[in-house]
This record gives structure tokens, sequence and C-alpha cells, in this order.
């Protein structure tokens, strides 16, 4: 797909890989030269919490905040490049998206009870329709069938990215995640045959991505 991209403000590095293009780069900045080349915006952006990996309570992280997480986080320059957007983390932003009633809810508890954590995840979208839910554990060793793979410190489940692109998307649709971190989102968008578009900041989190893809392609499983 890189080969019919045109220049790319903004971007460090582009990669190939099947039916993924990953660019290194700033995703607002390269954004702009998308327009019209994707289907669907799907991402989880930076939320403006401050969280801090390698807190206690957190996780082995050795690393410093995600670039952006300490200050709001804006959703207005994601928006009216194309329909639909899915974005997560959207209940510390609502504020500044349009209503929707088609929110998304992972509920990753690994019983009823309550945890110390959030109960659930979020996300808007700006598609039209209920609201959905799903149940996939994610907590300690109770982190589902992906238990084990641990490549970034707000890492999705493949499982759930793969239930709201499928919810969203069409086959053969490409789909973009300006946030990328370690590709979660391509890997799922990969698996549900779609194409892929990736934008990260930071090199540790591109090249987890480009990893994880490379295996996913390399087991040859994924449909055509
Ligand atoms: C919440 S994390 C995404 C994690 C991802 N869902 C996963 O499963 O690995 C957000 C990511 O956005 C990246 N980021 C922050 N600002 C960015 C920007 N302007 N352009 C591209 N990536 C950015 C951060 O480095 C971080 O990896």
């Amino acid at each position: 797909m890189s080969s019919s991209l045109p220049a790319l403000p903004g971007a460090e590095r582009v990669v190939a890989l099947g039916r993924a293009t990953l660019i290194l780069g700033n995703g607002l900045a390269v954004l702009p030269a998308l327009a019209g080349r994707f289907h669907a915006l799907i991402s989880d952006p930076p939320y403006g919490i401050d969280y801090d990996p390698s807190s206690p309570g957190g996780s082995k992280w050795d690393v410093d905040h995600i670039v952006g997480d300490n200050r709001p986080f804006d959703p207005c320059p994601l928006l009216g490049w194309v329909e639909p957007v899915v974005l997560f983390g959207a209940n510390n932003f609502a504020s500044k998206l349009p209503d929707s009633r088609a929110w998304f809810v992972w509920d990753k508890r690994p019983g009823m009870r309550s945890m110390c954590f959030s109960d659930c995840e979020l996300a808007w979208s700006s598609i039209d329709g209920p609201a959905r839910m799903i149940r996939y554990p994610w907590s300690g060793a109770n982190r589902g069938p992906e238990r084990g793979e641990h490549w970034h410190p707000t890492q999705k489940p493949i499982e759930v990215m793969r239930w709201i692109i499928e919810t969203v998307t069409a086959p053969g649709d490409i789909v973009l995640d300006p946030y990328m971190g370690s590709g979660t989102t391509g890997v799922a968008a990969l698996q549900c045959g779609r194409d892929f578009i990736g934008i990260e900041i930071q090199e540790r989190w591109f090249r987890a991505a480009e990893t994880r893809i490379r295996r996913e392609l390399d087991q040859g499983r994924l449909p055509l």
C-alpha cells in the first residue's frame, strides 16, 4: 500500500508489511496527507490522565508517561476526515465530542465484582446505533487468551478491537489508527480482512507494532 501513498509530511519512516502500512511519526501531522485514503479511524489515543506506567499498581514498565498523556486530549483534529470514527478513553474527553448513543463498552472484570481499577473501558463512536458491550477479562493473571502478550502499558485486547472493527467496517476497508501504540488495532484489522495504516510517534512502540504485524503475516493465517 505504501507505494500508493503520497509524500507524508511528519513521517520519519514508512514500512509496508502486506496489507499494513506502519508510519513512524506524529499522527496529527501525517493525517492530512492521508485524507480520502482510509475508510475508518479507530484509535486509542492518550487520554490526558497522566497515567504513570511504572507506578505501584501500574506494571513492570520502565517507561516514562505515554506521550501526550500529561495534557488534556483534544479529539477535534481527528473528526471530519472520515466516517466512522471510534475513540477509546473518550469518557475522559466526552465534552469535546458530539453526542452519541453508540458507545462501545468493554467490561474487563475477571468476575462480576468491581476491581481496584476501572471495571470497564469506553469507546465513543460516530456511528448511529445502539450502545454495545463485550465482556473480556483483562487484569493481572486474568488477561484472557492473550495472557503473556504484554507489548504496551495501555495495550488493548485484539479480541476487543476485532469486535469493534467488524461492527463498524466492511471487509477490504482501510482502517487508520493515528495513535497505534504496539499495533493492536493493526493486528485485529488484518485478522478481520481489512487493510491497515498505523502511525506511532515513539520508536519503541513502532518497533513493537512492526514485530507483531510481521509475526501475524508470517503465520500465514490471515484472510486474503
Ligand atoms: C493509549 S496508547 C495506544 C496503545 C495501543 N492501543 C496498543 O494496544 O498498543 C497511545 C499511543 O499514542 C502514541 N502517541 C502519542 N501522541 C502521538 C502522536 N501525536 N502521534 C502518534 N502517536 C502518538 C503514544 O506513544 C502511545 O503509544
